[in-house]
């Protein structure tokens, strides 16, 4: 049955000239059946490149912001209207028009999880994958980075010559796990490493081997001799890792680490996506579009 309306999936998209760009946070059925399956920063070059004339977004609201901002001239759909971002809700742009006028000396590093309307009013977008470079990279000294701070405390530890403000934010799955669970996991799988998303929290940071973006942990775990790995981000990417290295074995630091937003979007869904029955078209001003894009390109000059 799944493979049925995969194959019915895979045909339609052929026929259509339709690309399925897809988050790791999804499921494995939803990764099978991408063109590009990857972390934020990755989808954001694919949505700049990519041959098609839709592109379907399997992640949350902000990923097929993105993905119009970057080609806006193709009909853009996230499959699951309700599949959202809470982190990306946490800041309005009013607040940053208020902190500009009272800090004219700091540039405003905003995580690519954010709203369209909020990149409207920073400087430059950051990946987990690409912030370190990104911000070292930046003429300015003084910054102001939102939403995540846990990301932002990360950043700030790994570069040289820069002052941070952080915004309280963060996202509500990675930040919830804590010190204890990595005792209680590594109490379990004494020989495994444990590989972290800088989303967590700076003391399971602290207690990690390895930290970096979703695709950095799964190149890590692939090129790694170790053969025990605890995933300390989304839970689908141990899944995804226990497919891709039958031969090694990895754990959930803990079962918090389940995005529910990301696991909204269903295969049905894409079908409908696809039939053209279903799914929310992202549709942006011209206004927003120009004044984002800057953000978003400064991230990929600065990234790349
Ligand atoms: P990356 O894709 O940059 O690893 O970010 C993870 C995430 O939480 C996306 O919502
Ligand atoms: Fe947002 Fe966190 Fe879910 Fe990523 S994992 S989509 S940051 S809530």
């Amino acid at each position: 049955m799944i493979k049925d309306i995969q194959n019915e999936i895979l045909r339609l998209k052929k026929e259509k000239n339709i690309a399925i760009l897809a988050h790791s946070y999804q499921g494995r059925e939803i990764v099978e059946i991408a063109d590009v399956a990857g972390d934020s920063f990755q989808l954001s070059l694919a949505a700049k490149d990519i041959d098609c004339d839709t592109v379907i977004l399997c992640g949350v609201h902000f990923m097929a912001e993105t993905v119009k901002i970057l080609s806006p001239e193709k009909k853009v759909i996230l499959p699951n209207p309700l599949a959202g971002c809470p982190m990306a809700e946490q800041v309005e742009p009013v607040f940053v028009e208020h902190f500009k006028k009272e800090n004219p000396d700091y540039a405003i590093v905003a995580y690519i999880n954010t709203t369209a309307a909020l990149k409207t009013v920073c400087d430059v977008c950051v990946t987990s994958s690409s912030a370190v470079k990104i911000v070292q990279a930046m003429e300015q000294e003084n910054i102001l980075f939102l939403p995540d701070c846990n990301l932002g405390d990360y950043v700030s530890r790994n570069v040289t010559g820069k002052n941070f403000k952080f915004w309280q934010g963060g996202c509500p799955i990675h930040a919830v796990v804590n010190a204890e669970d990595v005792r209680k996991a590594r109490e379990l799988y004494p020989n495994a490493l444990l590989l972290s998303h800088p989303e967590c929290v700076p003391a399971v940071l602290e207690l990690s081997d390895f930290i970096g973006s979703t695709s950095a942990i799964m190149e890590y775990a692939k090129k790694s001799d170790h053969k025990e790995f605890i995933i300390g981000t989304e839970m689908s990417i141990a899944e995804h890792l226990s497919y891709e290295c039958p031969d090694k074995s990895f754990y959930i630091l803990s079962k918090k680490l389940l995005c529910p937003n990301m696991k909204l979007t269903s295969l049905i869904d894409v079908h409908k996506a696809l039939l053209g029955t279903g799914g929310e078209e992202i549709n942006l001003d011209d206004d927003t579009i120009n004044k984002a894009r800057k953000c978003i390109d400064e991230m990929i000059r600065l990234g790349n």
